[in-house]
C-alpha cells in the first residue's frame, strides 16, 4: 500500500511546471480583453504573434503558426500540402489515434507502417508502402523519441513525397543538432496539458515553405486579406477565397501562457532527460525487460519509461504492471480491453476499420509493452520506487508472477 506522500506527480493529477510567472501572463493577457485569433493590432503586437516570433527563433524556421491542437497542426500540415483528396498518406502504426485522426480530417487515407523493436518507423516498411504510391509521410516522434529522421526522409526523398513531422511531444529536442520538426517539409506540435509547453489545449505548426505556410494560414482561419498580416515582405500568390476557412487558431489566453512557459522549456527538458536516463541506466541489465532505446543519445524528451517485458502476452504485461501499481508507479500496458484501453494500440483506432494483425510486428511489441509516466517535478525518491518496483517485478517474471 502507498501513502498519500507517496503519490506520483502527473498531469491529470494536477502536476505541471507551470509558474506565478506564467499565470500572470495569462490574467493580463485576460485583463487585455483580445481574445480573438485577429483583432486590430498588427500581428508582433499580439500574443499569439509573440509566440510564433519565439518558435520561430527557438526552431530557426521560416514560418510558425499557432493553432488549437496538435491534431489541427498536422491536419493544417498536411491540407498546406495540396495532396488530391483522397491520398494515401503512411503513419506508423505506434501513435496516438489523433496521427491517423487528423490524416482523415485532411480529407486523405491513412497507411499504417510497421515499428522497429524499439517501435520506431520501420524504414524497410516505410518503402513497402511508398512504393504502393503513399502520397506523403507522417513521420511521429512517439512518447518523445525521435524517428530516424535522416533515414526516413532519405527514403521520402526517393519517392518524391513530403514528409510531415508529428513532432507533437517533442519541442525542444534534437537529432543531429537540428530540431525536431524542422527535418520534414513542415513539423506539427502540441501545447496540451502534458506537453513540454503546457496551455491545456493548443499547437502550431512550422515549416521553412512560404506556400505551404500561405494555405495553411488561410485554412487554419484567416479571412479578407488578414494573410498578409504573417507576410510581412510580401503575400505569396494564393488565391485565399479558393480555400475552406476553419476557425483553428490560437487564442491570445493561451499564446500568452505558452509565451511565458517557453522561458523555462530548456529547464524541463533537462530535468525529464535526466530522470529517464537515470532510470533506464539503472534498469539496464535486469532480465526480462528491454528499455526503449532513442536512436541517438539525446534525441528523446524523457517524458515516459517506457519498457517491453520480453516475449510477454497481454496478460503477463497486465500483471507486470499490476505490480508497479501496487507500489505507487502509475503503470499501464497498451493491450487489454475494457474503458482502460489504450488510444495508442492501433486495433483500438476501429475507424479506420483494420484488421487486428495488420501490423504483426508492431502488435506483438506493443503487446509487450509497459509505460510510467516521467514528470519533470518528480524526485530522487520517485526514481528510486521505479527502479525497485520494475526490478522487483522482473525478478518474478516471465510467466512467474501468481
Ligand atoms: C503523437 C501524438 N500526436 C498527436 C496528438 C494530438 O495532440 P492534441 O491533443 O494537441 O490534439 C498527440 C496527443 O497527445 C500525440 O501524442
Amino acid at each position: 500500500m502507498t501513502s498519500p506522500a507517496d503519490s506520483w506527480p502527473t498531469y491529470d493529477e494536477g502536476d505541471t511546471f507551470l509558474t506565478g510567472a506564467d499565470e500572470a501572463a495569462a490574467i493580463r493577457a485576460v485583463l487585455g480583453r483580445r481574445y480573438y485569433r485577429y483583432d486590430a493590432r498588427p500581428l508582433q503586437e499580439t500574443w499569439a504573434g509573440r509566440l510564433e516570433e519565439r518558435l520561430s527563433r527557438l526552431l530557426g524556421a521560416q514560418h510558425v503558426l499557432a493553432c488549437t491542437s496538435g491534431t489541427t497542426a498536422i491536419a493544417l500540415s498536411l491540407l498546406a500540402l495540396d495532396l488530391p483528396k483522397g491520398s494515401p498518406v503512411a503513419c506508423p502504426g505506434f501513435t496516438f489515434a489523433a496521427t491517423p485522426s487528423a490524416i482523415l480530417l485532411a480529407g486523405h487515407r491513412p497507411v499504417l507502417v510497421e515499428c522497429d523493436d524499439d517501435l520506431h518507423l520501420d524504414v524497410a516498411d516505410l518503402r513497402r508502402v511508398l512504393t504502393a504510391g503513399a502520397a506523403a509521410v507522417v513521420v511521429v516522434h512517439m512518447r518523445g523519441m525521435a524517428s530516424d529522421m535522416p533515414a526516413v526522409c532519405a527514403a521520402a526523398d526517393e519517392f518524391g513525397v513530403p514528409v510531415v513531422e508529428d513532432a507533437v511531444p517533442v519541442l525542444g529536442v534534437s537529432l543531429g543538432g537540428r530540431p525536431l520538426g524542422t527535418h520534414g517539409r513542415l513539423g506539427a506540435f502540441s501545447t496540451q496539458a502534458d506537453k513540454p509547453v503546457n496551455t491545456g489545449e493548443g499547437g502550431f505548426l512550422v515549416t521553412d515553405d512560404p506556400d505551404a505556410y500561405a494555405r495553411a494560414v488561410i485554412h487554419c482561419g484567416a479571412y479578407e486579406g488578414r494573410l498578409a498580416r504573417h507576410f510581412p515582405g510580401g503575400v505569396p500568390a494564393v488565391d485565399e477565397r479558393s480555400l475552406p476557412v476553419y476557425g483553428w487558431r490560437m487564442d491570445e489566453i493561451r499564446a500568452a501562457l505558452a509565451v511565458s512557459s517557453l522561458d523555462r522549456l530548456p529547464e524541463r527538458i533537462a530535468l525529464q532527460r535526466t530522470h529517464h536516463d537515470r532510470i533506464a541506466g539503472a534498469l539496464e541489465g535486469v532480465k526480462g525487460i528491454a528499455v526503449r532505446r532513442p536512436v541517438a543519445p539525446d534525441a528523446c524528451s524523457g517524458q515516459q519509461l517506457l519498457f517491453r517485458v520480453v516475449d510477454a502476452d497481454a496478460p503477463l504485461a497486465a500483471r507486470f504492471a499490476g505490480r508497479l501499481r501496487e507500489r505507487g508507479v502509475p503503470a499501464r500496458t497498451y493491450s487489454g480491453e475494457g474503458p482502460g484501453y489504450n488510444a495508442r494500440a492501433y486495433w483500438n483506432w476501429r475507424f479506420l476499420d483494420l484488421p487486428e494483425d495488420a501490423l504483426p510486428r508492431t502488435r506483438r511489441r506493443l503487446t509487450e509493452l509497459v509505460e510510467v509516466p516521467l514528470s519533470p517535478n518528480l524526485t530522487p525518491a520517485h526514481r528510486e520506487r521505479l527502479i525497485n518496483a520494475v526490478t522487483e517485478a522482473a525478478e518474478r517474471c516471465p510467466g512467474r508472477v501468481p
